[in-house]
């Protein structure tokens, strides 16, 4: 998007520098006029951050809105274009806001690069003006700053590992790179074991649990925050464990809108939250991989690892348009007697800029696996633990970029205060949707109407 012309304090942020959460169950109605800003709402309506809420993008401007919202009750969201001048733009906003329903709020999407008419509308009430040519992530923001109030306040990360191929070491990784984050940061780490049949934190961290993944995912709709730090075991203050406590009579297999409710929960018991993959994936696995807001590829540095990753890596770009591509471990590099491929070809092949290395090295690990002890434990100052250290930097996030992305919320979340209130019970009904919404089901839906 444009940056507005005047160098004041009030100009907008640019709209993709805070992080990105998913945005709640919300209806949104865009009004659009041109193909570009159509095009625009479509591929952010299928950014991974809007999987739960309903976009309905409908011709035309802030007439037609009006018309609609005399007869029907105006969605969470109206988002309508208009090339109109200040004076017209001005009166037509104020009739929209005589029709619909008080909390509904409107961004308007316009031509004008003016930081006098961005005031004035959000003087009015408007909760954001967008200016043309419209970037697909600047939409998604402006709609999650919309929202940000409705989503629970402690949101974490999540961070997936997944190998390209079985015993490339990523669990091993997953585990260190967890421990070595919740030294690193203030604020709770939960490490999850989804090799549900053969997973190895229990072993890793030498811990006998008595509950685990099965017990989380055997009722996904009864799980809130509470039980599941309760399942959970804590290996120090800040590092929480859920092993996969092995049964092989036990299958698995959630529906999406229980993986949604999971992944609510998760976020909202911790602050980063590592999730250990089996590199098989299921659907619901993947659906977890796919919500993930990092993801960590392992590969050993050979002809199988390298076609799998580069098949995961395209699948994920793909998936994730609007995200940065997963990043890759190239891990057992100098393997005795193996055929290897160059690291630098290796994620020139795969389509990727960079990746961290890490040796084959037995001894150090094989020591680490049979005694229970992680690497980062046992031997933090050797290259491997300073390679997970790092590693655990790069995917850990900050605290400072969260704490910036509230400091703007008082400005940026503003309601469409002229709305007349209109039909209580159907607003009632809109807040109870809001907060099942947040307990997990899911509706994903892109209608041009
Ligand atoms: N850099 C390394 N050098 C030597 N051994 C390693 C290295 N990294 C991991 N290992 C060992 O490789 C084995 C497999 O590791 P791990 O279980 O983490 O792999 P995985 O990719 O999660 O496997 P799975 O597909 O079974 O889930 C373990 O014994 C581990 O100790
Ligand atoms: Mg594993």
């Amino acid at each position: 998007m444009k940056q507005l012309d005047s160098e004041t304090r009030e100009a907008p942020q640019p709209m993709t520098a805070a992080p990105l959460l998913p945005i709640p169950k919300v209806d949104i109605a865009v009004f659009c006029q041109s193909e570009e800003v159509r095009e625009a709402v479509g591929t952010a309506a299928i950014d991974r951050r809007m999987a739960r809420a309903t976009v309905t993008v409908k011709a035309g401007g802030m007439k037609e809105a009006t018309a609609l919202y005399g007869g029907v009750t105006s969605p969470n969201l109206v988002v309508v274009e208009s090339d109109d001048g200040e004076a017209r733009l001005m009166a037509t906003l104020e009739t929209l806001a005589m029709e619909c329903v008080t909390g509904t709020k409107v961004i308007v999407i316009g031509r004008s690069n003016d930081v006098g008419l961005y005031k004035k509308l959000l003087d009015a009430g408007v909760s954001d003006y967008l200016v043309k040519p419209l970037e697909p992530m600047d939409f998604v923001a402006a709609v999650h700053r919309c929202f940000r109030d409705s989503t629970e306040e402690k949101l974490g990360r999540i961070v997936a590992f997944v190998g390209a191929k079985g015993g490339t070491g990523s669990s091993t990784l997953a585990h260190n790179v967890a421990y070595a984050m919740s030294k690193r940061v203030d604020a709770d780490v939960l490490l999850a074991d989804l090799d549900l049949q053969s997973g190895t934190l229990g072993l890793n961290f030498d811990i006998e649990a008595k509950h685990g993944m099965v017990d989380v995912l055997q009722s996904p709709d009864r799980l809130d925050d509470v039980l599941l730090r309760r399942l959970a075991v804590s290996y120090t203050d800040r590092l929480h464990l859920l092993p996969a406590t092995t049964d092989l009579d036990k299958f698995i297999n959630l529906r999406e809108g229980d993986v949604d409710h999971l992944v609510d929960v998760a976020r909202s018991s911790s602050w980063h939250v590592v999730v250990d993959l089996p590199h098989i994936l299921t659907q619901w696995t993947r659906k977890i991989l796919l919500e993930a807001d990092e993801i960590v590829v392992t590969a050993t540095p050979d002809l199988a690892g390298m076609r799998n990753a580069k098949n995961l890596i395209d699948f994920l770009k793909k998936a994730r348009p609007n995200d940065p591509p997963p990043r890759l471990v190239l891990n057992k590099v100098g393997t005795p007697k193996l055929q290897e491929i160059k690291p630098k070809d290796f994620v020139a092949a795969v389509g990727l800029e960079e990746s961290v290395s890490l040796a084959f090295e037995p001894s150090l690990f094989g020591a680490a696996a049979n005694n229970g002890r992680l690497v980062i434990e046992s031997a933090p100052d050797s290259k491997a633990g300073k390679a997970i250290v790092s590693l655990a930097w790069r995917v850990g996030g900050t605290r400072e970029r969260r704490t910036r992305q509230k400091g703007v919320k008082a400005l940026l979340q503003k309601v469409f205060k002229r709305g007349k209130p209109k039909a209580p019970s159907t607003l009632r009904k809109k807040a109870g949707e809001l907060k099942t919404s947040e307990a997990g089901a899911s509706a994903v839906e892109f209608a041009l109407v």
